[in-house]
């Protein structure tokens, strides 16, 4: 037996769309994590399942707007003349519509607390241009055609020289797409690990220095290790030695005239030289590692390093 009467209106039931809502907020956050992919969809479900909801909320408010015609108007404006309406009581607000409220105004507030920061750590990075790991080794003038420039620097500017780390970089001009070329070969010998020293005088009176970082040309058309006398070509190339592969090398980038070191990869073999070199790209492993042949099948599984 129900206790309302046949005029009493049913309150409406629980909706499922704070749900959907929440759901989406919280695909939102983890796709800004992990995939752009996931970010969108969350960000599609929020939307929706958003407007859904507030669709819901406001359905009594916005009511049934009745069609206005010259013959409603009329009979409006005359009942208005004889009759003063009594002044209706504002509807109450109830508690469910308040608990609703709260609930948007907290889901609103928790989304902008966990977003924010999130994306700011995301967009800031856009306009400082230079992302935190990334070392800028100045304009591209400090690196003349065909030359080898030792560059070091601070890889964990907060550790101090013990983080210095070496790349030999040359300019190799344009490719021929027009591209500017790089060869930016990291310093560690790829049989064990020791600094890999450049064959050819240094130019001690052109040293440069940015910041963290140092910059000093040299001579140099080949490269060896002190240890157990690996060799290396001017291209990275092993000519002799106990080193398995070719001397790793960095990605760069160039940015507002200024060249950045990215991530490091390791090499097969490079053939060619310069900007017109066709170089075997694998992902960094350490020294001592094959990175193709047969014997690359013969090595265990290296579980990824820190190479900082
Ligand atoms: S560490 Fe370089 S040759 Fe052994």
């Amino acid at each position: 037996m129900s206790i309302n009467g046949p005029d009493t209106p049913h309150s409406p039931g629980p909706s499922l769309w704070p749900i959907g809502f929440a759901i989406g907020i919280a695909c939102l956050l983890l796709g800004l994590v992990i995939s752009w992919v996931i970010a969108a969809i969350g960000a599609v479900l929020a939307i929706v399942f958003g407007i859904l909801w507030a669709l819901d909320v406001t359905r009594d408010v916005r009511g049934h707007v009745p069609a206005i015609t010259p013959e409603t108007r009329a009979a409006a404006a005359q009942a208005e003349a004889e009759v003063e309406a009594p002044e209706e009581p504002l509807p109450a607000y109830t508690r469910s519509r308040f608990l609703e409220a709260s609930l948007i105004g907290l889901s609103a507030g928790m989304g902008a607390v966990l977003t924010l920061p999130v994306l700011g750590f995301m967009v800031l990075p856009s306009f400082t241009n230079i992302d935190e790991d990334e070392v800028d080794l100045g304009p591209l003038d400090n690196f003349p055609e065909g030359e080898y420039v030792i560059a070091t620097y601070l890889s964990k500017p907060e550790q101090g020289e013990v983080s210095r780390r070496t790349a030999f970089v040359r300019n190799n001009g344009s490719s021929e797409a027009g591209e500017p070329s790089f060869t930016i070969l990291y310093s560690r010998c790829v049989h064990l690990g020791c600094p890999v020293q450049p064959n050819g005088p240094i130019d001690e009176d052109a040293i440069k220095k940015i910041k963290n970082v140092e910059l000093r040309p040299v001579l140099a058309q080949s490269f060896g290790c002190p240890c157990h006398g690996g060799q290396y070509n001017a291209e990275g190339n092993r000519t002799a030695g106990p080193p398995v592969r070719s001397l790793d090398r960095y990605s760069f980038s160039i940015r507002n005239g200024k060249l950045i070191l990215g991530e490091l990869y390791a090499v097969g073999n490079v053939s060619g030289t310069g900007a017109n070199a066709t170089i075997a790209k694998y992902p960094w492993s350490v020294p001592g590692t094959h990175v193709d042949g047969l014997e690359s099948w013969l090595y265990p599984i290296v579980p990824s390093q820190v190479t900082g």
